[in-house]
């Protein structure tokens, strides 16, 4: 699937390189609590693990996001592709990081969380101002800003797409500051981040 330029190999080194310089730039803006999720596919996640260990951050776990409806492989000749790998991870190795266990718990009807989460593929609402070709469903940001953030925090995304990181922080009440080179998905984050903040939630939004 063509997700655009910014998605096209430039060799496993370039790649790696260019993941070690925004995962530096990301650690230097942590608050000493805070912390920073990457969710990916096969093809960019080993290498972001190995760029947060040679930055010496702290790995606190890797989640398995489950898709419970993933296209079929039509080749036939690998497992549907059915799961993207998020890892969690703090600034460095002394950070006590932010974890909001008992809502996590709460939220599981009361059993502890764990790194299994089985959240189905953006909704069609969640497309209502045009669509984007990763979107990420909302339920897995609002789930992610939960565990490991306060009301009123600032959330940083430097690849926000459509901005589902940003809807999903003003409906929790944090924050929100996010990048993003193309500027057909700058106007879809604009018009999502206007409805949501005119719902009334308590988070702000700047991009
Ligand atoms: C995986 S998508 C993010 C999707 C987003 N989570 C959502 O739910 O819509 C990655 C985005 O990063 C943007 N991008 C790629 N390289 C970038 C860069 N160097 N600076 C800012 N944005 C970049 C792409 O244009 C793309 O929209």
């Amino acid at each position: 699937m063509d997700k655009g330029r910014w998605d096209r190999s430039r060799g496993a080194e370039l790649n790696h390189q260019f993941n070690l310089e925004w995962l530096s730039r990301c650690q230097r803006l942590l608050t000493a609590d805070g912390t920073i999720w990457v969710s990916g596919t096969q093809h960019v996640i080993h290498s972001v693990g190995f760029a947060m260990q040679q930055l010496g951050m702290k790995l606190l776990n890797d989640i398995v996001w489950e898709k419970p409806n993933p296209p079929p492989n039509l080749s036939c000749r690998y497992f549907a592709h059915s799961a993207e790998t998020l890892i969690w991870a703090g600034r460095n190795k002394q950070t006590k990081h932010l974890f909001n266990y008992r809502l996590m718990k709460e939220i599981n009807g009361g059993k502890q969380m764990k790194s299994v989460w089985r959240i189905a593929a953006p909704r069609p609402q969640e497309k209502a101002f045009g669509r984007h070709p990763t979107q990420k469903p909302v339920e897995l940001l609002e789930r992610i800003i939960l565990a490991s953030s306060r009301e009123q925090d600032w959330v940083f995304d430097p690849f926000a797409g459509s901005a589902t990181t940003g809807v999903a922080a003003v409906r929790c009440g944090r924050r929100f500051v996010g990048c993003e080179l193309d500027g057909k998905a700058v106007e879809l984050s604009r018009q999502r981040l206007q409805a949501e903040i005119a719902t009334g939630y308590g988070g702000t939004a700047v991009g």
